[in-house]
Order: structure tokens, then sequence, then C-alpha cells
């Protein structure tokens, strides 16, 4: 489901070079938000139809596409799904940009009324076609918030004391807590309630990884032709942040950013992306509980990835008054162990892969709308005021960047 967007067509090509029986739902809605919002990919994205095309001729293997709306096409969903029985489906088909879903109302509703159908959808034609199938669902860190206090944020679980009366009278294993910070990242958290009560009433197998920002274009397989080329969003809506700072850099502006650039997020490199999910498709869970892995390999602050495009371009960095409401600053340690146990390699930042993406910056710098770079809406209509983090600073014992293969 979403294997035309930019997690979900590289993943679909790795999967079916890897011998898996792959079909794409998709109905293209990510394109069209592109012709809504003036916006398109740097890189030259072919049609759905080329795309097939010259995989078939390359690979000999056949991708089918259906283009159904999952959110609202119920009947043709669970009729295909009855009709190919897949042993897996992954699910990246949602509105997935932030800033996007803060725009206003309109967008608002569609994000929730798309986000949420398209997975209870899902859910629910498995359990009325009474069929097997392990759900492996794209999540997202920021369902965990960023004001972790101090904490490692596990995979998908913590262990509370419940104290009643003044005492403690048990230990339980809950669902992190969530934190969402946009319309987007609280569909993410409706996503995790409604798996916990579809495993648990109906026992359907489901992964969700709570993957951190994708960096990177192009794959392995993307690469073997120009026609099966990746997404390359840059603008402010969908452009994650290491592609807004290399097209600056590209077009000689300076790298912005939000606030102080304290802000720490987590990262993976596409690659890994495709690797995690085949490690899941190939590791089923028995489905006691959902499976939550953390799905990043690193953390960075703002100001660090800008610093580091900035050394390796020459870019000059400026501030701009941050649009969002989070944090002005924030720790982030992440446990993120299970899927590097079940066969990860993780690619870290620093390394000949980040400078493929500044010469796709530059190669293409001339498709560039520099309209569309900073067009990311306010959070809320009146002022923003910077929130003070509630965040304390302490020694990080198990950071992804001191565990990375360089
Ligand atoms: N890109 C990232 O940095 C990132 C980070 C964390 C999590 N994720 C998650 O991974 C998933 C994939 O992200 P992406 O970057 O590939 O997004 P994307 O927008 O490029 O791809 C999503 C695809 O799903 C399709 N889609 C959306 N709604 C649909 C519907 N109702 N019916 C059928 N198809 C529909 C779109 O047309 C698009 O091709 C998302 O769920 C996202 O939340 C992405």
């Amino acid at each position: 489901m979403g294997g035309d967007g930019f997690c979900g067509w590289p993943t679909s090509l790795h999967l079916s070079r890897n011998k898996m029986d792959v079909t794409i739902i998709d109905n293209l809605s990510r394109r069209n938000i592109d012709n809504e919002l003036g916006t398109c990919s740097l890189t030259p994205v072919a049609t759905i139809e080329e795309r097939l095309a010259k995989w078939k001729s390359i690979s000999g293997d056949t991708i089918q596409h259906f283009n159904i709306d999952i959110a609202q096409e119920y009947t043709r969903l669970a009729e295909l799904i009855e009709r190919i029985q897949p042993d897996t489906i992954v699910h990246f088909a949602e509105q997935r940009a932030a800033p996007y879903s803060m725009m206003g109302s309109k967008q608002k509703r569609y994000t929730v009324n798309n986000n949420v159908n398209a997975t209870h959808n899902i859910l629910c034609a498995i359990v009325e076609k009474d069929l097997d199938i392990h759900l492996v669902h794209l999540g997202t860190m920021g369902v965990y918030g960023y004001n972790s206090e101090g904490f490692s944020i596990s995979e998908g679980y913590i262990d509370v004391d419940v104290v009643q009366e003044g005492k403690r009278s048990s230990t339980r294993s809950i669902l992190h807590p969530m934190y969402p910070g946009s319309v987007y990242h609280t569909t993410k958290c409706l996503d995790e309630v409604m798996f916990y009560f579809y495993n648990k009433n109906d026992q359907i197998r489901i992964t969700d990884l709570h993957q951190g920002i994708v960096w990177g274009t192009n794959t392995k397989e993307t690469h073997l032709d120009p026609i099966l080329i990746n997404r390359f969003d840059y603008d402010g809506m969908y452009g994650t942040v290491l592609n807004r700072f290399l097209m600056q850099s590209a077009l000689g502006y300076p790298l912005t950013i939000y606030g102080t650039g304290g802000q720490t997020r987590a990262f993976i490199h596409i690659e890994n992306t495709i690797e995690c999910i085949r490690l899941a498709i190939e590791n089923p869970p028995d489905g006691d509980r959902v499976r939550i892995f953390n799905q990043a390999t690193e953390t960075h602050s703002v100001e660090e990835l800008a610093r580091f495009v900035s050394n390796l371009t020459g870019a000059k960095i400026e501030y701009l008054e941050n649009p969002r409401r989070e944090p002005v600053c924030n720790d982030l340690n992440v446990i993120a162990d299970s899927l590097q146990e079940l066969g990860l390699h993780p690619i870290c930042l620093q390394g000949v892969l980040c400078e493929e993406e500044v010469s796709i910056a530059r190669k293409y710098k001339h498709q560039c709308d520099v309209s569309k770079i900073l067009n990311s809406p306010p959070w809320r209509k009146s002022p923003v005021q910077e929130i003070p983090s509630k965040t304390r600073f302490f020694p990080q014992k198990r950071t992804h960047k001191n565990r990375c293969n360089k």
C-alpha cells in the first residue's frame, strides 16, 4: 500500500529483486498533492506505468499496480486482498508531511480521514476475509514526542510501576506514552491504538516500525535506470531538513535553521529503510502483542546537520523564526537494537552517500522552484512563542553515532 511513494517505490523494487511477488496499491495522491501545491520532485519522476514497464524489462519481474484509494474504496480493497491473499502487507499509504497536515482545516481533516481510515480499512479487511496476514506499518519516531526528560526511548513499550495509596502495587508493560507534535503525528498515534485493539481482539500479527527521518534518494535498484529514479522533495512541506539544506547549498543560498537548531531528531538512510522492511517481513512476529521496532540509525540536531552540510559545501548558515510549536532544544537517546539484531547494517551520514546527495542537488538545481523551499505554514495562527524545553541534558551512553559502522 503506497508503493509509488518515496519509501514505497524503492522498497517495492528491493522486495521484487529479492524474489518476492509484489503488488502495489496506490491512488497516486502524493502526485496529486504536488499538483495542488505547485511543487514537484527535484528528480524527474516517471509515471507509474513507465516505472513498472522499465522494471519488467530490466528484471523480468512483473509488479502489478492497482489505483485504489484504500481510505475510501473499502470493497475494492477487501476484494483485492482476498484475491491475492498476500503473506505480508506493507503499509506506507498515508499523508506523511507534518507541515502539510498543519496548513489549514482542509488539510488537517484530509490527513485524519485518509490516514485513520486507510489503516482501519486494512485491518478490517484482514479480519473480514479471515486471512493470516502479517501487517508491517511505517510509523514514526515522532509519536514519542521530543520531551524525553532524560530517559532513553525504548522500542514502543515501557515498564511502569503502578503506585496506589503511596505504595507500589504492580509493574506493567504499557505502550510508550504518545506526545504528537502535529496532526500528522496524531494520526500515527491513533494507528498505534488501532493496532493494539486488532492484535488483542483478532490476533492480527503486526509490526509497527517507528521510523526516523529518511534521507537519501536512490538505492541499488533505483540506480539501475534513470526511469527508476526516486523522489527528491526539497520544498518546505514534504522536503525533509537535510534535502532543504542540500538544495539551498546547491543554489548558493544560506542554510536556514528554524529556531535555535537545537531540535534533535532521528535519521535513517533510504537503503536502510528498505533493508529494515525486508528484515521485518523475513522475520514475522508471533502475534502475542504488536511488535514495535525503532527504525533509526543515528540522531543529530538540526544545527549539527547544517554544520555538516556547510563543511561539505561551504554554505553559510542563517537562523529564522520557527513556524513550529516544539521545544527549542532536546536530547534524543533512542534504543534501536532489534533491527540490528536481525541483521541491519547502519549507514551513517558521514560517507560517500551524502556526497551523492550533494551531486543530485547540483545536477537538478535548474528544476528547483526557490519560492517553495521555505513555504512551511505556522503551527498556530497567533505569533509562535518558543516552548521552553523541559529536557534535562545527560551524557548519552547508547547513541547511534558511536554504534554506527562508519
Ligand atoms: N519519509 C520519511 O522521512 C518518513 C519518516 C518516518 C515515517 N514515514 C512513513 O513512511 C510512510 C511512507 O512515507 P513516504 O515518505 O514514502 O511518503 P509518500 O507520500 O512519498 O508515499 C505515500 C504513498 O501512499 C500513497 N497513498 C496515500 N494515501 C493513500 C490512499 N488513501 N490510498 C492509496 N494510496 C495512498 C501516496 O500516493 C504515496 O505514493 C508514511 O506512512 C510515512 O508516515 C516516512
